[in-house]
């Protein structure tokens, strides 16, 4: 059975750069509040009208299909992962197959927040596998900056996002010593709730007290989004954070370990972790626990914020680019996200 290799890697970023300070003109914040708890100076956003989620896909797309040495013409499946899509439905696949003029393949949108280009991954190798597809084209976008709060009180979840995308393309490889050795897929629902968009959404106060939305029935009869949802900020994303930190320095490291012990290696056989760029204070966390070497670990959150499901392919192709992976080196790419979702890849570059 074939193993699939990345055979291809892009990224693109906004040119608009907004620093920490930049925010103090909508919100009560501080650079050393936001450098403190996250390690972020910068981030990137969008363009408001000119570029979507589904563009700054198709910028990186277009970098990883050139580097794969294809054609569009020759992709023959897209996976694309994101939590802000262009719309609600359809998902942004079929824009990237309508955009690069693709021939009528099969795309599909994946929604697994910060751990959405893993499971986009996983997918796209299991195909690679089986001899079902040769050119897959997996992506990871968001435009973020579209739908934070930038008053005061978002400002919590707000300083930490930025927008961005990465692409890779993955083709099979017949070398032993090359390519995805495991992908690895967990979730525990048990926690959706603790960071979460709510709205619009179908869920009608359905999940009840383990809900952080409550609305009355006059509201429910007659809405899918009310005028109270958006004045008590329901169409933003909601997070606890200090629950999240708990969990993602637990199963950042047991999906890290997770996938090296599957494959009989230790962490000092570990050439490059790329975590997802979730707080540069959990990656920290993540590598004094495991006690890796700074050369072992890539972050880039302070330049890009987190960028939810395009941070893994953002921080995995800027460090190529660097020339900090090279080829037959092994590569640990590990997300945790909302969800609670987390995964991990471990790959000989
Ligand atoms: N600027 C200034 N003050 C702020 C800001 C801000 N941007 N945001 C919150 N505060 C204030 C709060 O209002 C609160 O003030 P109070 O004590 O007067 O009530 C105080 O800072 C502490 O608030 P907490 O929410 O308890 O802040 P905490 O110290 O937990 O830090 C943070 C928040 C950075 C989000 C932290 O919980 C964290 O690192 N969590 C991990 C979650 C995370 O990084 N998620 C990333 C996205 S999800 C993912 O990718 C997996």
């Amino acid at each position: 059975m074939p193993r699939s290799k990345i055979a291809g890697i892009g990224m693109y970023v906004p040119e608009k750069v907004f620093t920490n300070n930049d925010l103090l003109k909508y919100m009560d914040t501080s650079d050393e509040w936001i450098q403190e708890r996250t390690g972020i100076k910068e981030r990137r956003y969008a363009h408001r009208t000119e570029e979507t989620t589904t563009t700054m896909g198709v910028a990186a797309a277009k970098i990883a299909i050139e580097r794969a040495g294809i054609t569009a013409q020759d992709v023959d499946f897209i996976v694309f992962a994101t939590l802000c899509p262009d719309y609600y439905f359809p998902g942004c696949g079929v824009l990237v197959q309508r955009e690069l003029k693709m021939k009528e393949i099969g795309a599909l949108d994946v929604r697994n927040q910060c751990s959405g280009f893993l499971y986009a991954l996983s997918v796209a190798d299991q195909f690679i596998r089986s001899g079902t597809y040769k050119n897959i084209l997996v992506i990871g976008s968001e435009k973020h900056s579209f739908g934070l709060d930038f008053s005061t009180r978002g400002r919590n979840v707000s300083v930490i996002f930025g927008d961005g995308a990465g692409a890779v393309v993955l083709q099979p490889t017949e070398k032993n010593d090359q390519g995805i050795l495991s992908t690895h897929l967990h979730s525990d629902g048990e926690s959706a709730e603790i960071l979460a968009m709510y709205n619009p959404g179908t869920h009608a106060n359905h999940w009840g007290a383990k809900n952080y939305a409550s609305f009355d029935d006059a509201e429910i009869s007659q809405m899918f989004m009310s005028h109270k949802m958006i004045d008590s900020a329901q169409n933003f994303p909601f997070m606890d954070g200090p629950s999240v930190f708990k969990k993602a320095i637990v199963k950042f490291p047991e999906v890290i370990m997770e996938a090296l012990h599957k494959n009989g290696y230790e962490l000092s056989d570990l050439n490059m972790l790329i975590p997802h760029q979730a707080n540069l204070r959990i990656s920290q966390f993540v590598q004094q626990k495991l006690k890796l070497r700074d050369d072992q670990v890539y972050n880039n959150i302070q330049k890009y914020g987190n960028t939810t499901a395009a941070s893994v392919p953002i921080a995995l192709c800027e460090a190529w680019q660097e020339g900090k992976i090279k080829e037959g080196n092994l590569v640990c790419l590990a997300a945790f996200g909302s969800g609670f979702t987390w995964a991990s890849a471990l790959l000989k570059w």
